[in-house]
């Protein structure tokens, strides 16, 4: 047993350590200062109650972007020298975000012990490598992100910290390969174990989804699949379910080994960012060589993002998470008694709602992020969830799930395909989403995101429309001055939120502009970049007819996409011209 000793370091507060909507993400060179993570590190642990410390059994891991080894063994080092019990490392430092979750809530070790909280070195679908980002976020014993009172906690204490403690003289951890390490301190014993990264993982999956339905699905002729982890974590779990589990042929996975830089790539799954992907599915400028799948997926960095495509189509994740919800029951055994409930972000599409009105389920629409579903899973007020920001998930977790959004479909897929199975012409991903249209109407979607744009200038453009929504007869007559097309607005406001469970009220959550149609425009500041400000505007226009369900969007949407940016001055307040990305 290898013997370690405490050390007590000085150290001063570092500015800018403010935990953003997904934890602390900044440039590695940020994180590579003297005593940076330390001082983030020693904060966490100084805001949390003593007993989720000391004796404690804590997960380190992350989606192995470039940082997260040196981070590892600093945070293995600290956690000894605060009295942690025991660490749990994911092999090669990997845990997809979603794998954290369910680590914590569902892996007990060989002595019974369980996780009570996690730090994830992630910054999602930020790129990584030596000049990009690195994060880290602390999750709780419920397997979702720390809530504001504790990462307000943790910024007070990083502007007061003085000191951290650290066993400088504990060996290094070998993350690459599994097994047990048993250290020694003053404290007692402390053991690190590596961990395979997917079974716990895989073993929940398999308890939600029917595998041997979509085995059949993977098996039939007609079935052609495709996933590009874009060198994210994903990977690690795509090939052990898909081609192990599933039968997928291992030439289905596209990007698939994890990278500390993605490649060089961007880890995000949108139409401009998977590139290969989307050139694969038939959605790219040029024609692919070879006939599309029937099916492609892409996730982010860590793996809880996911964009899912038929051949050539896109389904939009505002659509993807309504038919989901209502598929569930037929589809998935973990829904079979029926849903809680349901929710979307706010500037998701009302598709969501749609559903849940005809299924007569609960429906909630909160702010922007993920904690805001986890309060009303807690309370057992909903079971599937879902963002316009390529984030699907359900109360199995306390994180968005990217693989169990491809799992979703596949079941949908599988369902509606049970007596296809032997050569017959298959049920499409785009037959599905065109049903759901015909049943429920479409809602026809676009988000223009102007990507680093100017922070004082964000903050104009946002002014000047909070400010104009004073007077709607004002507004009504700029629109009807820029189309006579386009419908009066009714309702305009800024968005706010009361959560039912804990009664908290989050202001200023984006602001709306609701027309008589059902039509909306949102306008937000991203809460997740790391540089300037990024403006996102949504647009959305809900379609009943079925017979006018089968345009292209942008036609669809080209008239309120024009009042949407003369209406807020795009271009004069950003001085551009045309958005960074479309989706
Ligand atoms: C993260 C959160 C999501 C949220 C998204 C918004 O991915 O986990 O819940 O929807 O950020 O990002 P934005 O850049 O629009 O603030
Ligand atoms: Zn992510």
């Amino acid at each position: 047993m290898v013997l370690f000793e405490l050390s007590r370091k000085e150290t001063s507060p570092i500015d800018g350590q403010k935990p953003g909507t997904s934890g602390l993400r900044k440039k590695v060179v940020v994180f590579q200062q003297p005593n940076y993570l330390h001082n983030f590190v020693q904060s966490t642990f100084n805001a949390l109650p003593s007993d989720k410390v000391k004796g404690a059994t804590l997960v380190v891991s992350g989606d192995g972007r470039y940082f997260s080894k040196d981070a590892i063994q600093i945070i293995v080092k600290m956690a000894a020298a605060n009295g942690v019990r025991r660490i749990w490392i994911g092999q090669n430092g990997l845990l997809s975000t979603p794998a954290v979750s369910c680590v914590i809530r569902e892996r007990v070790g060989a002595d019974g012990s369980k996780a009570t909280g996690a730090f994830i070195l992630t910054a999602s679908h930020n790129p990584g490598g030596p000049h990009e980002d690195f994060g880290i976020k602390y999750n709780m014993e419920n397997g979702g992100p720390a809530p504001e009172a504790i990462t307000d906690k943790i910024y007070a204490n990083t502007k007061t910290i003085t000191e951290y403690f650290i066993a400088e003289n504990l060996p290094d951890v070998d993350v690459s390969t599994i097994g047990v390490t048993n250290f020694s301190g003053p404290e007692g014993s402390f053991d690190v174990e590596v961990f395979d990264s997917a079974s716990d993982y895989v073993k929940l999956m398999k308890s939600i989804f029917d595998f041997a339905s979509i085995q059949e699905l993977f098996a039939s002729p007609n079935f052609t699949f495709c996933y590009d982890a874009l060198h994210g974590v994903a990977g690690a779990y795509a090939k052990r379910i898909f081609v192990e589990e599933l039968g997928a042929n291992e030439i289905s996975l596209l990007n698939c080994v994890p990278k500390e830089d993605f490649g060089g790539g961007h880890p995000d799954p949108n139409l401009t960012y998977a590139k290969e992907l989307v050139m694969r599915m038939g959605l790219g400028k040029s024609n692919p060589q070879d006939e599309p799948p029937e099916f492609g997926a892409a996730a982010d960095g860590d793996a809880d993002r996911n964009m899912i495509l038929g051949k050539r189509f896109f389904v939009t994740p505002s659509d993807s998470v309504a038919i989901i919800a209502a598929n569930a029951a037929q589809a998935i055994p973990y829904f079979s008694t029926g849903l809680k409930g349901v929710a979307r972000s706010m500037p998701t599409s009302a598709a969501l709602d749609v559903v849940a009105k005809n299924l007569n389920l609960k429906f909630f629409e909160v702010p922007t992020g993920w904690k805001f579903f986890g309060n009303l899973m807690d309370a057992g007020l909903c079971s599937i969830c879902g963002e316009e920001s390529f984030g699907t998930g359900s109360d199995h977790i306390r994180e968005k799930d990217g693989i169990w959004a491809v799992l979703a479909w596949l079941s949908i897929l599988a369902y509606k395909n049970k007596d296809n199975f032997n050569g017959e012409k298959l049920v499409t991903v785009e037959d599905i989403v065109r049903q759901h249209w015909a049943t429920y109407g479409r809602h026809y979607y676009t988000r223009y995101d102007y990507e680093n744009v100017d922070a004082a200038g964000a903050k104009e453009l946002m002014s000047y429309l909070i400010n104009l929504q004073s007077s709607l007869p004002e507004v009504n007559k700029i629109i009807h001055g820029i189309r006579s097309d386009v419908l009066d607005v009714v309702h305009a406001d800024e968005f706010e939120y009361k959560d039912p469970v804990d009664e908290s009220v989050s202001k200023h959550q984006g602001i709306r502009y609701l027309f008589a149609d059902g039509s909306r425009l949102v306008f937000r500041l991203s809460g997740t970049g790391s540089e300037g400000a990024t403006i996102r505007l949504y647009i959305e226009q809900y379609e009943k007819d079925s017979s006018k369900t089968s345009k292209d969007s942008q036609e669809a949407l080209a008239p309120l996409v024009q009042v949407a940016l003369k209406l807020s001055k795009m271009e004069e307040f950003t001085g551009r011209s045309a958005p960074t990305v479309i989706t």
